[in-house]
């Protein structure tokens, strides 16, 4: 309603320009993304940009529509009258008495200022899904700790939002396990710690079925390396001319580089042999079963195809691995409403296929059954030549069965980006078998490399386990916490339980925000030292505001219910408080811009910059020595506004907060 305070001041200003707009144009809504907040903030608050393409739109001066657009506006209540500039920038400078009315509202708003949706959609969000009973690592932590971000996000603006872990507990590891299980098993070991006896024989398996490939790779490779080397040889130097010498330089360079990277692939490649080869046991089994993967692979088709034995041991196994991960679950503070994976739909594989073929929908090309797509090149196949299926008819099975039970609006995957064809196909299918309205997003991320530039790998080469990434982020944090003393000087010394607690925190909050507060479809470098600094864009830098100011309430000994109670008033007359009120005001708008295009990294952004305009009000606004009363509280109430955003922003990054670190 006019005149009161809006939750979303930057949609209250789309809702004044879009009739005017749609006067203009028949598409307002593109135009009015071109409303914003400034970038330069002496010039206001918000500016709308629009005027320029409208007028190239309209073969009309951009200054001239301004003028229209600024004289049918009537925002007088909430800004000062807006400013022209330049060819047709509009800028809006909001009036102090509105931002302190808006704020006030915040005071008694459990949501602080987000509206719910107006029309509750039923959203699935299939995230984390990692391959059971192979070990965790450093991969799942992005799609797991996005989709959960995403998740708490929906839910928040209240939306119907389903989680649903896809995990993979039906695939060729299972087949690795109990290969292992019958030729390696340490019986004791198994009695004592199942879950550590049944990693140790995966990786056995795996370091067996490295080695087969690496010996023949190793001879390929060594033919290549040796050619290459050749022809770098044979590049002569002795040309006459500047320009041939110049191509010859950047050829040598060229064949330098390939065999650099040859090289390196040998060497891993080596390791990979010289750690059977080092273990006599393992040497001569290899030795003796000259096709591991094979064998391995029959496995996996016997527990497919219903052997008893081997369904006796998946039975027997999967608790294990289950335990495993939801350990981690607990630790990283996430849950899923279903965790339905690949093995509950392997009895609908079949008929599924059978149907598709039928309906005309999939046909057989070289003894496999595919489904072929008018504009995707590729085809996807739904069942082998040997009759397997696959991860893709799976997934198929699966749609079907989120559309059948829970009728959703939208179907989110949170996967890495390397799986971008597979969405296309399984979106371009389920349109295909009618499921046209429904929303299908696959939401992409990027590698995590190392800091040498690479995928994160332990220096032996290993994908670094999760769970040792959890205990490092945590020991670190609990150097900090004993080192910092900055937001802990009210109270007694922190005992040890509460500084291993506080660490916990903080460690895991670092680990979460720094893979979300990275534009998720890059790839991102993973780094101790940066995710843990104490100022920056780090989840740390936003819990030690946090602590800070409830450090503030303790040493004055404030009550922030009480405080909240009073309502007021609010005044922003220093600039700085001005500042950060505005900045509080814009939580519903960061809220927003991370469920466009699903994008937690809009949060984290946003939060950065309110803490940073909180230090800048912290430093130059003294609040328990304010001049008078009036004054401490308005600022009270501002640090607490302050806290609460925080700790609700980070809170739907599934991140904890703090009272003293
Ligand atoms: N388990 C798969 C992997 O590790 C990811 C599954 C993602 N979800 C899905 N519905 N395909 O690659």
């Amino acid at each position: 309603a006019k005149g009161s305070c809006t939750m979303n001041i930057l949609e209250e200003l789309r809702v004044r320009f879009r009739p005017i707009l749609a006067q203009l144009t028949s598409d307002p809504e593109s135009y009015l993304k071109l409303l914003r907040p400034t970038q330069d903030e002496r010039l206001g608050d918000y500016q709308a940009d629009l005027a320029m393409p409208l007028a190239k739109a309209l073969r009309r001066k951009p200054r001239e529509i301004a003028e229209e657009i600024v004289a049918a506006l009537d925002v007088a209540d909430m800004a000062h009258p807006p400013e022209i500039a330049g060819p047709g920038f509009i800028n809006f400078r909001l009036r102090d008495e509105y931002l302190e009315k808006c704020l006030q509202a915040l005071l008694e708003d459990p949501r602080l200022g987000v509206p719910p949706v107006e029309k509750v959609e039923t959203i699935i969000i299939d995230y984390s899904a990692p391959n059971v009973a192979k070990p965790m690592h450093v991969g799942h932590i992005r799609s797991t700790v996005i989709g959960d971000a995403i998740y708490r996000t929906l839910r928040f603006v209240g939306h119907r939002v389903i989680s649903d872990n896809h995990i993979g507990d039906w695939g060729t590891q299972f087949g690795m396990i109990i290969y292992g299980y019958r030729h390696f098993l340490d019986e004791d070991a198994y009695k004592k710690n199942p879950t550590a006896e049944l990693a140790r024989l995966y990786r056995l398996v795996r370091q067996l079925i490295d080695y087969q490939e690496a010996v023949q790779k190793i001879a390929e490779l060594e033919g290549r390396l040796q050619a290459k080397e050749q022809e770098l040889a044979g590049v002569s130097s002795n040309q006459t001319s500047a320009a041939a010498t110049k191509m010859e330089d950047k050829k040598r360079r060229e064949l330098q580089e390939e065999i650099e990277e040859l090289r390196e692939e040998l060497e891993e490649l080596r390791r990979k042999r010289a750690a059977v080869e080092d273990n006599p046991t393992l040497y001569e089994w290899a030795k003796a079963h000259p096709n591991i993967e094979q064998d391995v692979l029959q496995e996996t088709a016997k527990l497919h195809a219903g052997d008893e034995e081997n369904l006796r041991l998946w039975r027997e196994f999967l608790p294990h691995s289950l335990d495993e991960m939801n350990r981690i679950y607990r630790r990283l503070g996430i849950r899923f409403d279903y965790t339905l994976g690949e093995s509950f739909y392997h009895d609908r594989l079949g008929p599924l296929v059978e149907e598709l073929v039928q309906k005309g929908l999939a046909r057989e090309s070289e003894g496999a059954i595919c489904i072929f797509f008018p504009d995707i090149d590729t085809p996807m196949i739904i069942r082998k030549q040997d009759g397997a299926f696959l991860y893709a008819t799976t997934d198929l099975a699966t749609l079907r069965y989120r559309m059948e039970t829970w009728n959703p609006d939208a179907i989110l995957y949170v996967v890495d980006f390397r799986q971008s064809l597979h969405f296309r196909q399984l979106f371009a299918a389920a349109r295909m078998m009618g499921y046209d309205r429904v929303k299908l997003v696959h939401v992409s991320f990027g590698t995590v490399l190392g800091e040498d530039g690479r995928p994160f790998k332990t220096r032996e080469g290993d994908v670094v386990g999760l769970e040792s990434l959890l205990d490092e982020a945590v020991r670190r944090a609990y150097q900090i916490v004993c080192a910092n003393d900055d937001a802990k000087p009210t109270g007694p010394e922190l005992s040890e339980e509460e500084r291993r607690r506080i660490a916990e925190v903080v460690g895991i909050g670092a680990l979460k925000y720094a893979d979300l507060s990275q534009n998720r479809t890059s790839d991102y470098v993973f780094s101790y030292d940066k995710m843990l600094a104490m100022t920056g864009n780090t989840g740390t830098y936003m819990q030690y505001a946090y602590a800070r100011i409830q450090n503030i309430f303790a040493k004055g000994g404030v009550d922030v219910t009480t405080l909240r109670k009073l309502d007021g008033p609010i005044h922003l007359k220093h600039p700085a408080e001005r500042a950060l009120g505005r900045e509080i005001l814009r939580f519903p708008e960061a809220i927003q811009l991370v469920l466009e295009d699903y994008r937690p990294n809009q949060l984290t952004g946003y939060l950065f910059s309110l803490a940073n305009r909180f230090s800048t009000f912290y430093e130059s606004c003294p609040v328990l020595q304010a001049a008078d009363s009036e004054e401490r509280q308005s600022r009270l109430l501002l640090c607490d506004l302050t806290a609460r955003v925080i700790r609700q922003g980070l809170e739907l990054l599934g991140i904890e907060v703090v009272n003293r670190m």
